[in-house]
């Protein structure tokens, strides 16, 4: 026999066996694994506190949840600081965010989850969130997917709260739904998907720092003046118009944030600094993702990002930190299956 044909078939043979029939094997045949990617977000983008976010391509989480014949939820961890996050059900955000789902649906289903952080626990890139997306999104595939996709954000709320003491959905919902959202309304749950300009990109430095969300929510203050309420409408606004209209100008100068960046800007060591620097390297707009340390800023090409990357990458080093740089446009797609 021709060896080029006999190579080709027995690597047919091979993907079919290591590749193909586990994947079919799993998912049609027994259901009972599945193996989900859910990536980090960027929330608030500055100008909208707690409503404004979206996702990214990496970092991200991978969970792979299996069907038990017991009614408990298991969790082991993996990754990056893993034995930082508890493993009860109860206090871990992806498995406080299946129970709700179970609750919801009445079943007494056990399930096994194993979660590997890719997203560094409080960094400010929703961590918390890609894990209880990714559980969340898997388990309603293993019980034959009785919830739609946007049914299952309250569930991923609740598991949120565990590590942000606050249901906020501006991690959950850019990774369970994909794109740039807007959570115009809590009570009653309202979430809108924006357009998102053609060249948009997102920059990320994370810096080797943590932050406690629950902390950097502690620190705001519960109250807020009727001029600061009066120009943050504003800004949130001119930035959604400026989606809309993909007028790049119009979203930088909207992306202020009165809310939180004044008080958490404190927490990051060298942030004015950095700030600066990709504002002076051609960002659109830079502010802290999510509650920091991680922070983030917004360019029209890749060029232009790899050099505002690079600036705050070096600014963060000036303050003695070492950090990790992501560029990455707005990621659209909702979580991955694996196998
Ligand atoms: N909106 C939330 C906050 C995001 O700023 O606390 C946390 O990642």
């Amino acid at each position: 026999m021709n060896t080029v044909i006999e190579i080709e078939q027995i690597r047919q043979c091979y993907l079919f066996i290591f590749y193909d029939f586990p994947l079919f094997y799993n998912i049609f045949m027994l259901g009972e694994s599945i193996k989900v990617r859910a990536p980090a977000t960027v929330a608030n983008v500055s100008c909208g506190f707690d409503c404004l976010g979206y996702a990214i391509s990496d970092p991200a989480d991978i969970v792979t949840i299996s069907k038990t014949n017991d009614p408990e939820i298991e969790i082991s961890i993996s990754g990056m600081k893993a034995d930082t996050i508890p493993t009860i059900a109860e206090n871990n955000t992806a498995g406080k965010a299946l129970l709700s789902l179970l609750e919801d649906l009445n079943t007494k289903q056990g399930f096994k989850i194993h979660i590997e952080k890719g997203i560094h626990p409080g960094s400010g890139l929703g961590s918390s969130a890609a894990s209880a997306v990714a559980a969340v999104f898997g388990a309603n595939i293993l019980l034959d997917s009785p919830l739609q996709l946007e049914d299952l954000l309250i569930h991923c709320m609740n598991g949120e709260s565990v590590s942000s003491g606050c249901a906020h959905a501006d991690n959950v919902a850019p990774a369970l739904l994909g794109g740039f959202i807007l959570v115009r309304s809590y009570e009653p749950l309202d979430v809108l998907r924006l357009p998102i300009p053609e060249n948009l990109l997102s920059i990320n430095v994370l810096p080797d720092y943590i932050v406690n969300t629950m902390e950097a929510r502690a620190i705001l203050p519960k109250e807020i003046s009727l001029t600061s309420a009066i120009k943050q409408s504003g800004n949130l606004s001119g930035f959604i118009a400026g989606l809309y209209e993909k007028d790049f100008a119009l979203m930088g100068r909207s992306m202020v944030d009165l809310f939180a960046e004044p008080f958490r800007s404190a927490l990051i060591p060298g942030y004015n600094a950095m700030r600066q620097s990709a504002m002076d390297s051609g960002a659109i707009g830079c502010g802290i993702s999510g509650s920091g340390p991680s922070v983030f800023a917004l360019s029209d090409s890749l060029n232009k990002a790899n050099i505002i990357g690079e600036a705050m990458v070096s600014s963060f080093k000036e303050a003695g930190l070492e950090s990790k740089l992501y560029i990455s446009p707005v990621n659209t797609l909702p979580p991955k299956i694996l196998d």
